[in-house]
């Protein structure tokens, strides 16, 4: 047997801001190119394995399904106290529809590319499943992370660029880490924004996982943050993730913006 951590939470917004979210809503979702391709994924092999119709295989194929039908926007956080522990985060702009069909697509995912381990991550662009045999809830992955950026350059003033950059992507961070952030809601430890270069924009998005706490989520950001001149100098377009924290940047609209 299994006690669990649900993190759930339904919000209520006024008539008039649902309306004007929803337009918003219909603007941005036909200029944004919607796909939720496959990242990365990790097979933690010093783990361990399990074998078919073990405890550990059906505990965790249960674990999925009590995640599945908990899912509520992008506010889903789960661990057990027994292995396997599973932290699920949706990114922030995220519907229960969307988050749900991720979680799908990540477990057939994972379970197919590291088939009998106990321990495995992947990532998605809508979100990443991490399944355990240790209990990490609030804590700070430092081992577990990469980054993906565009092969392309930003033409032009790299400097200027890097600056304006720096600026935008230490603003979220601290909108993603800001102590009026209401645990639960859909824009808990998560920030998305936008900055003028030159006729170019450029477009951020930052999240932390829901069961860090606010002062862990601007650690792991400052962390992050700390690989942008590696990862990312120069790139048109560039994210570091790890389990616990992650950062993208590009010139086109990826995400919905949050306006309110
Ligand atoms: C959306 O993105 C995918 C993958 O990057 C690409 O293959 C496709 O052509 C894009 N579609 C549009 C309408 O931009
Ligand atoms: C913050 O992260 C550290 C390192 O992962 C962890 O040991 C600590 O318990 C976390 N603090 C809180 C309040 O969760």
């Amino acid at each position: 047997m299994y006690s669990s951590f649900v993190s759930k939470h339904l919000f209520s917004i006024p008539i008039l801001a649902v309306v004007a979210m929803q337009l918003s809503f219909v603007e941005s979702v036909l200029s944004l190119n919607q796909t939720n391709e496959y990242l990365h994924h990790i097979c933690l092999n010093r783990q361990g394995t399990y074998k078919s119709g073990s405890k550990y295989e059906r505990d965790l194929n249960n674990l999925i399904q009590i995640i599945s039908i908990s899912v509520l926007g992008n506010v889903v956080v789960f661990s057990g106290d027994y292995a396997p522990y599973i932290k699920l985060q949706c990114r922030g702009d995220s519907s229960t529809s969307t988050c749900r069909s991720c979680l799908d697509t990540a477990f057939s995912g994972i379970s197919r590319r590291c088939p009998k381990n106990r321990g495995k991550i992947i990532w998605y662009d809508n979100c990443v499943l991490t399944i355990l045999t240790s209990r990490t809830y609030g804590e700070i992955d430092y081992q577990n992370n990469f980054y993906i950026s565009n092969s392309k350059d930003v033409s032009g003033d790299t400097k200027s660029f890097n600056e304006k950059r720096r600026a935008l992507l230490y603003t979220l961070k601290d909108k993603a880490s800001s102590k009026e952030n209401v645990p639960n809601t859909k824009n808990y430890l998560y920030a998305t924004g936008e900055e003028s270069f030159g006729k170019m924009k450029l477009y951020g998005m930052m999240q932390c996982t829901q069961d860090l706490s606010i002062k862990n989520c601007s650690v792991c950001l400052n962390w992050i943050l700390a690989k942008l001149p590696k990862c990312c100098n120069g790139k048109q377009g560039c994210r570091f993730l790890s389990t616990s924290c992650n950062f993208r940047y590009e010139l086109y609209p990826f995400v919905k913006l949050t306006t309110i």
